[in-house]
């Protein structure tokens, strides 16, 4: 015990747990999972109807402290299905979460209520260990609405989407079209919380806010939307295609309403970060976007 509270191994600890994504405590008291006795097997079907981790969580998901007992996760899904673009329909944990998403988003009839609402929402477990509710930033109304993924730490603190590193280098990416936050972009995640460890969201988290953030798009009413990133991409687009066939090319999103607007996939920045190389087709994507502003008139 003596060897194991070593300053040197708990600094290891430290970094080992860093490594796997766990790196902010999410109770002021540590729990000795070892000490707490697994559930009885009814206890599951008895327990609160929150969401829970799905079965394409990230490992940090797997391995944080708040993941429940194996007893209570989801079997994993059979092997994906050969290459499709459709994508299969979601195993939701609870369908129902996602459907009350649905109502709730419905009945909001401004951008200002949706964001109220959001707020108010409970059915994502997410919202739990997140610090803030990230909705959006920029003008609403603005011609183009940027989608992103999630927020990562700094976006938790401050409340806001993409202000840290990676948002930084979207504003100078747009900033080289002409085009500012405080202008002409209005920009949100299709998650409304910050995964813990940054892990990526799992189907049924992206499904119970994609309600909204659909809802989302339909009340901005961009001229065009930019999905920043795979993990967006795919969600908005409803498909299964990578993010390198899907970017540059514009897609017609048709929203519940009926509405269309054009939808241009592209690299995410905290992939352009660690790839440089890639800004070449991120340049051009912004070429294109420049390109659609025009022939809509909006330049
Ligand atoms: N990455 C995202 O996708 N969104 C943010 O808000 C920040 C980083």
């Amino acid at each position: 015990m003596t060897e194991l509270a070593a300053p040197e191994n708990i600094a290891f600890l430290l970094r080992w747990y860093a490594g796997h994504g766990i790196e902010e405590a999410i109770g002021e008291t540590a729990i000795d999972r070892f000490a707490v006795a697994p559930p009885a097997a009814p206890a599951a079907e008895t327990a609160p109807p929150a969401p829970v981790a799905g079965p394409v969580a990230g490992s940090a998901a797997g391995a944080a402290p708040a993941a429940p007992p194996a007893a209570q996760r989801p079997p994993r899904p059979a092997a994906p299905p050969a290459p499709a673009v459709a994508r299969a329909p979601v195993p939701l944990e609870s369908p129902q979460l996602v459907e009350d998403a649905r109502g709730v988003a419905q009945r909001c009839t401004t951008v200002a209520e949706l964001e109220a609402a959001v707020r108010a929402f409970e059915g994502c477990a997410l919202k739990r260990t997140a610090k803030n509710t990230v909705f959006a930033d920029g003008v609403v109304g603005a011609p183009v609405m940027i989608v992103g993924e999630a927020p990562g730490n700094d976006e938790d603190r401050q409340g806001k989407p993409f202000v840290g590193v990676s948002g930084q280098l979207l504003d100078r990416m747009f900033e080289a079209i002409g085009l500012s936050r405080a202008r002409d972009l209005y920009i949100t995640n299709i998650l409304f919380w910050r995964p813990p460890g940054n892990r990526t969201p799992t189907l049924s988290e992206q499904a119970t806010c994609m309600a909204f953030t659909r809802r989302h798009i339909e009340l901005a009413r961009p001229k065009l939307v930019v999905l920043a990133g795979g993990t967006a991409a795919k969600s908005v687009l409803d498909t299964t295609e990578g993010i390198m066939r899907l970017r540059g090319k514009w897609q017609t999103l048709t929203l519940d309403d009926g509405s269309t607007v054009p939808a241009l996939p592209t690299l995410h920045p905290a992939y352009l970060l660690r790839t440089p190389a890639s800004k070449r087709q991120s340049w051009s994507d912004l070429l294109s976007v420049d390109a659609r502003l025009r022939e809509l008139g909006v330049r």
